[in-house]
């Protein structure tokens, strides 16, 4: 690739699966980049390498808050939002807060220092579409108080916001509608379809298929990330739809995974979980604009990403909290407590986020309510560590006392 030292390029929610193969590539080629992300969603091994990087900066930050930003900056990307059908649901609000308040405070970002800005929107703005494939003149066919919609008006106001900045500010903007984008790197916690799979397999469970016609668009990582900087170094204003265009069945996804693993075994449900419309993109605008087309064969890249999560079970830290049997009782499905993260302070976080039953019963030393933004065990509350930003790096215990195990 190009190089181009005198980049400075800011990413947010630069923590996550998009943004660790964004901020990697874009070091790779000679960019200094600050990834700006709140970590509620962490994606901490491949975080772990990207901050040994001397061009490499983290700013732990949550974008609906203003960030204080004064240096020059030669291109935002705006990443940060929560993603996935069941970190939607339950957190419907924060997603609206990422796509709205977020997106105007990455847009000042970009109006302030007179530079490109990209943002993410998603497929999600075509709902259930009428048309097949989806062309970006499509308008889409939304429900606005739906269980999805707090993703969806999220980024069709993500989209909105950011053509009224090109047109009443001039910022150099533009928006990209991803697909589904998988491949290495994405952690076995991560309950979208294809990481849920993979972890099913790899476990020798059942995967779960809900609609087994129902297509997705499949698009691999390197793909995505060469056409997301192809949409930062054009002047583009988009939306441009960037995914795979040939559809795959959940159920064929299902049985390839199978089969790629060497176990676990496909059974056909009932939750909505990964049934849903067929969304498929036509990518011509991509091609004739960007000149990108995805050239990665899912089978290949279905093997690539099932290596690196077995490779990450293989050499996870392993942070176990003890637990009242009280809040056992509070969770229907049993729960394991395990998460791969490179502190105290992130894996916290990951438990109250991925566990929301637990959050409201934690109280501060005080005795007050925390909200789950907040969780920060105090430091003489954790024993066998030294504080919160310790590295795991191998197995370790932490113990949640009574005090602060709440009612
Ligand atoms: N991966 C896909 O298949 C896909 C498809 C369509 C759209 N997208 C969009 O691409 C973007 C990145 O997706 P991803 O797959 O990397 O998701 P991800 O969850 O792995 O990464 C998102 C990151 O944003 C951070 N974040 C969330 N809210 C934040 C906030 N308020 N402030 C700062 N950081 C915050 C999270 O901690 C996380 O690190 C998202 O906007 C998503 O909607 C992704």
């Amino acid at each position: 690739m190009e190089e181009c030292v005198s980049e400075h390029i800011l990413v947010t929610g630069g923590a996550g699966f998009i943004g660790t193969h964004l901020c990697a590539a874009l070091l790779e080629r000679g960019a200094h980049v600050t990834a700006v992300d709140s970590l509620t969603a962490g994606r901490l091994p491949a975080l772990g390498r990207l901050r040994q990087h001397k061009r490499f900066r983290l700013i732990e930050h949550d974008i609906t808050v203003p960030l204080d930003w004064e240096s020059p900056v030669s291109a935002v990307v705006h990443l940060a939002s929560p993603i996935g059908p069941a970190h939607v649901r339950d957190h419907p609000v924060r997603t609206l807060m990422a796509g709205s308040v977020g997106t105007v405070n990455a847009l000042e970002i970009a109006r302030r220092h007179r530079s490109r800005i990209v943002v993410m929107s998603s497929a999600e703005v075509y709902g259930d579409p009428l048309v097949q494939p989806q062309v970006e003149t499509y308008s889409g066919n939304v429900d606005p108080t739906g269980p999805m919609s707090g993703y969806q008006e999220a980024k069709r106001f993500l989209e909105a916001m950011t053509m009224a900045y090109r047109r009443e500010y001039d910022v150099n903007t533009g928006i990209i509608r991803p697909f589904n984008v998988y491949g290495p790197g994405m952690l076995a916690s991560d309950r979208r379809v294809v990481a849920a799979f993979i972890a099913a397999a790899l476990a020798g469970q059942e995967l779960v298929v809900n609609g087994p016609h129902a297509v997705r668009s499949l698009c691999y990582i390197d793909d995505f990330v060469k056409g997301l900087i192809a949409m930062m170094e054009s002047d583009a204003a988009g939306p441009i739809n960037l995914g795979a265009p040939e559809g795959t069945a959940i159920g064929y996804l299902a049985e390839l995974v199978v089969s790629t693993v060497g176990t676990g075994t496909v059974r056909v449900g009932q939750s909505p979980e990964t049934g849903g419309a067929a969304r498929c993109p036509d990518i011509g605008l991509a091609r004739g604009t960007l000149g990108w087309e995805p050239s990665t064969p899912l089978d290949d890249g279905i093997r690539a990403t099932a290596d690196s999560m077995r490779a990450m079970l293989e050499s996870r830290a392993t942070v176990t909290f003890d637990v009242p049997s009280a809040w056992m009782a509070l969770i229907p499905d049993g729960f394991e407590l395990e998460c791969r993260a490179d502190s105290v302070r992130t894996a916290l976080k990951w438990l109250t986020d991925g566990c929301p039953a637990l959050a409201p019963r934690i109280l501060s030393p005080a005795g007050e309510l925390v909200p789950w933004t907040n969780v920060y065990l105090a430091r003489d509350n954790i024993r066998h560590l030294d504080g919160l930003d310790t590295v795991l790096t191998g197995d370790v215990i932490l113990t949640a006392l009574p005090a602060l195990a709440g009612g």
